[in-house]
């Protein structure tokens, strides 16, 4: 399966989406054939990159089952939309958008990176976090799956680093190697004292996950 099949296989059934940063719009293409959605917002900050989902999804948006919107984040999604897909872009451009606009009543969302961050912000805004996990295509992808009400018990410092739920799957072990060899490559150049520190520190967690 590719990124966003896997992606996809985190949606529950619901009545409205919204996938915003949609670009292309292949998972509002899966949400709407696949029929885990009644109805489906596109939304992108780029009206050339919105073009594309509108293309693909003209079928959609004649039939009034698809709306597309130009927007930053989430300005023009309305706040009771029942599940909204943020994937692809920074954990910190995520952060910004949740902030500046709303915590879904149910969220996807696949940071590509700073996803430490990323949980951080949920468990402190008292978001449950039902699904957070690794996988691969090709590249590592870490995905975060929640409601905005319910809370979390706090993470351990693990948890935080790489998601609860990728502790027990293998592909962790893959990316934690990945990652270690990237860490001890970036040590060797390294002179800043608090960048070592940082780099040590990751290393020290990576080196405890392949345990
Ligand atoms: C790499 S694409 C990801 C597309 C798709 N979500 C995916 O995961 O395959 C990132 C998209 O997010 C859009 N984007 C970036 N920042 C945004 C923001 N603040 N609000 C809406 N869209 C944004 C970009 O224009 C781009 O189309």
């Amino acid at each position: 399966m590719g990124r966003i099949e896997i992606l996809c296989s985190y949606f529950d059934y619901c009545q409205s989406f919204a996938d915003v940063g949609c670009d292309h719009g292949y998972c509002t293409e899966y949400a709407l054939k696949s029929g885990k959605c009644k109805s489906a917002v596109i939304a992108d900050v780029s009206a050339k990159c919105l073009a594309k989902a509108e293309k693909l999804l003209s079928a959609y948006i004649q039939s009034g089952v698809c709306r597309s919107v130009c927007c930053d984040g989430l300005k023009d999604i309305p706040e009771q939309t029942e599940q909204v897909l943020i994937a692809g872009m920074g954990g910190e451009e995520i952060i910004k958008i949740l902030s500046q606009g709303f915590i879904p009543q149910k969220f996807v969302l696949q940071p590509m990176k700073n996803a430490p961050k990323l949980r951080e912000f949920l468990l402190a805004r008292g978001c449950k976090i039902t699904a957070d996990d690794i996988f691969r295509d090709d590249k590592f992808y870490f995905v975060i799956k929640g409601e905005r009400d319910g809370g979390t018990s706090a993470y351990s410092q693990s948890q935080l680093f790489f998601g609860r739920d990728s502790l027990n799957n293998p592909v962790l072990k893959e990316y934690a190697q990945a990652e270690l060899a990237k860490r001890q490559r970036h040590l060797i150049s390294c002179t800043d004292g608090l960048a070592r520190e940082k780099i040590m520190e990751d290393i020290n967690l990576l080196t405890e996950v392949l345990k």
